[in-house]
């Protein structure tokens, strides 16, 4: 474990706490630009069609009315606009077709909020309507198998032959609802033009390709764009490069003021992307001591008419267990909906759900304990690549977790524990996510008085981030936290991949290490020249920055004194590809071009967190009513930067994973293919009553072959599993296995 990953991970209250406690944060629409016009988005009501006409008479002759736009007045001059895979997607404006309910079809631009508002809806619009398909099973949907690429549809042996010999077989379906991410801060967009320049203020987990891609639709030099987010009020993955940027950008140039865009809630459910609704059939096959012979994994999701987008979690699922023979497929189902998009652990909630659930009916078919059957197939060799885990401790997890839980004391009979009128149950599942990384560059400045200033166009959705990395800067130049200034959010600043895959935390920490290594090397470097200097002489690498001094070769040295000597102020910009991405990998991410190198798709280790959650919940036996009780989770991600804003990841995650098995879906009806429940008041999440003990444990793991620093990442993995842990100790108190997500009383009677 190197020095640097060694000392970090201590709990640090975050820097920005206060400024957010206090409202000093801004959000991207708290930013103040000089006299805005406001727009209202006019949406579709239909889902199929076409619009036939607009009747805007009324509208415009609302006070304050500035203008209403169509795509019967925007003009061209735009790119195709693409979907969150780079996929074509249904947007907007460009012309009368109506792909998705809730569309954008018009922009009502306004003196007042509240007068965009009653203009819009006060315009009139006449469709040709069709009948449109909802979602599985809803006629005219079509469906296509996912097109075989690079590492798609994992596939090892012969599945067939292997099930069908197996002595014990497994085979089930299960599903998982539509859900929305729901951030509290809205989709909102404000652009500003100043001499031919634009100025974005909007959320963004990436910002250099909110900038590039936005610069691209609107054909300009990406340097005149700059994109500004400080501040994430949550994303979840919902807050990427997309479509409505530029219209709000043209708009703006189009009435010569700023413009400033805040949908509504319910638009959100709309005009940004959402969890696809998912299918499963799983088939295991095992033998008398429980060990896999046999893996089947289908998936089907649900998309947009034009796009392909996918989350394929059978990559994952797939790289779970030790097992000779597997085979995956993917499908996608076109219907008339909006494009999904990611959504926290995008392929591992829904498919690790399957999985999961599958594993324990096979554990209760086997009469085995179900982290028995995770022991005996566990393994330290990605099963489909035949190349080891970087590092895997999902076993340490299960231990520890099930240790602290109390396990011992379930009872594997259903049905069986009581507690008065309530019957009880014990669940577990395993938790994992791929460890990925992608390209970075920063900019640290170091004064003599030991201040740092660190610029990356890094993203604050609420993780923590611009605490980690003043933590790593810190740590690596022998600094406290209070010493280090960090900038992000910013396109001014140098890329960093979009803040997606968990991959930030090691993608900056990573860069930040690198520049602070160039600091060193200069301060050393001027020490060892220097005749007056007691380390004169001496091998600049054995010189190391620590608690504020130059220290080595048994001498010590205040830092002031020895950056003075190098130079007063020092300078270091630093760039970071990870090993396996093509050299191009800064430049084309510039371009907002994603580029990230997938913890499976590694060809020397395959990398990956692991954890393990276990579940205590009652069940009412007149009611059905279920209360989970308590939760552990434990998870191994290789080094943690800060136990306090990772703990409360971890403990974020599992609660959104109780959600999910409990409480979440997007209720579509079937005749509209309209989503009914789009709001706050009916879309049900948990509440503190619902979320009574949640135990987080971290297992220390030192993984030097994941990256130089051991950092995993950590945003993901907490959710993945979760379900599956609450339908297995759904079935422990009930005998029930309920496959389709959530477990609602009603599933239960
Ligand atoms: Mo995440 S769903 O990759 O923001």
């Amino acid at each position: 474990m190197s020095a640097l990953s060694a000392a970090l991970g201590k709990p640090t209250t975050r820097i920005d706490g206060i400024a957010k406690v206090t409202g000093a944060a801004r959000y991207p629409s708290d930013e103040p630009v000089a006299d805005p016009a406001f727009a209202y988005l006019i949406t579709s009501t239909i889902a199929r069609g076409s619009i036939q006409a607009f009747d805007l008479t009324e509208a415009r002759a609302v006070p304050g009315v500035i203008d209403i736009v169509t795509y019967e007045n925007i003009g061209g001059g735009f790119d195709e606009a693409r979907g969150p895979d780079g996929g074509p997607t249904t947007t907007t404006l460009e012309d009368n077709h109506i792909w998705h309910a809730g569309q954008i079809i018009g922009i009502v631009v306004a003196e007042t909020y509240e007068a965009a508002r009653e203009a819009a809806n006060k315009s009139k619009v006449s469709y040709i309507e069709e009948a449109p398909s909802a979602t599985f099973d809803s006629p005219g949907v079509t469906t296509e198998a996912r097109q075989p690429e690079a590492g798609s549809n994992p596939r090892k042996g012969d599945a067939a032959s292997a099930y069908a010999d197996a002595p014990f077989k497994l085979e089930a379906r299960y599903s998982t609802p539509a859900q929305h991410h729901n951030p509290i801060e809205l989709f909102t967009t404000t652009c500003e033009w100043k001499d031919g320049k634009l100025t974005i203020y909007e959320p963004s987990q990436f910002m250099w390709g909110t900038k590039a891609l936005t610069a691209k639709q609107l054909k300009m030099a990406p340097d005149q764009v700059r994109a500004i987010s400080r501040y994430i009020g949550g994303a979840f993955g919902s807050k990427g490069p997309n479509p409505r940027t530029h219209w709000i950008a043209r708009v703006a140039r189009r009435i010569g003021r700023p413009l400033k865009l805040v949908p509504t809630r319910d638009q959100g459910f709309t005009i940004a992307t959402f969890r696809a609704e998912t299918r499963h059939h799983v088939k295991l096959g095992a033998a008398e001591n429980g060990r896999l012979l046999s893996l089947f994994h289908e998936g089907w999701e649900v998309s947009s008419r034009p796009s392909p987008y996918h989350v394929a979690g059978v990559e994952s699922t797939a790289r779970m267990y030790a097992c000779p023979n597997i085979q995956t497929a993917v499908n996608v189902v076109h219907a008339d909906r909006n494009t999904p998009g990611y959504m926290r652990a995008p392929p591992e909630t829904p498919y690790m759900f399957a999985l999961e659930s599958a594993m324990d009916e096979l554990a209760h078919e086997l009469k085995m304990d179900p982290i028995e059957l995770r022991r005996v197939n566990d393994t330290q060799t990605d099963p489909v690549e035949g190349i080891p885990f970087s590092s895997r401790s999902l076993m340490k997890c299960f231990d520890q977790a099930a240790a602290q839980f109390g396990w011992q004391r379930r009872n594997p009979v259903p049905g069986s524990m009581r507690d008065g009128d309530w019957l009880v149950g014990f669940g577990c599942a395993t938790a994992c996510y791929p460890s990925n990384m992608g390209p970075a560059a920063c900019r640290i400045a170091l004064t003599a008085d030991g201040k740092a200033v660190v610029g990356i166009a890094g993203h604050e959705i609420g993780t923590g981030a611009y605490t980690t990395v003043a933590i790593v800067t810190a740590r690596a130049l022998g600094l406290p936290t209070e010493s280090v200034t960090v900038h992000m959010g910013d396109s001014d600043l140098p890329p960093i991949m979009i803040a997606g895959g968990s991959n930030n935390a090691a993608s900056a920490s990573l860069v930040v290490a690198k520049a602070c290594e160039q600091l060193r090397a200069k301060i050393s470097e001027a020490a060892v020249k220097d005749a007056a200097s007691r380390f004169h002489g001496k091998d600049p690498a054995s010189l190391q920055l620590r608690d504020g001094t130059l220290t080595g070769a048994g001498h010590e040295e205040s830092l002031h004194t020895a950056i003075e000597r190098a130079g007063y102020r020092l300078e270091a910009y630093a760039e970071n590809i990870p090993p396996g991405l093509p050299a191009t990998a800064v430049a084309d991410m510039s371009k907002g071009k994603p580029v990230m190198l997938g913890g499976a798709a590694r060809k020397d280790v395959t990398a990956y967190a692991f954890g393990a959650h276990f579940v205590e919940l009652r069940i009412h036996r007149h009611t059905c009513e279920v209360r989970v009780q308590r939760t552990v989770s434990a998870f191994a991600a290789g080094t943690i930067i800060n136990a306090m804003t990772a703990c409360s990841q971890f403990m974020g995650g599992t609660i959104w994973g109780l959600s999910s098995a409990l409480h979440e879906e997007t209720e579509i009806d079937a005749n509209s293919a309209r989503y009914v429940n789009d709001n706050l008041a009916d879309y049900l999440i948990p509440v503190n009553a619902d979320v009574p003990d949640v135990g987080i444990i971290m297992v220390p793991e030192a993984d030097e072959r994941v990256n130089p620093l051991g950092i995993k990442g950590i945003g993901e993995i907490g959710i993945v599993g979760m379900n599956a842990a609450v339908a297995n100790a759904v079935f422990n108190a009930t005998g029930k296995r309920i496959r389709s997500l959530p477990i609602r009383p009603e599933n239960l009677l």
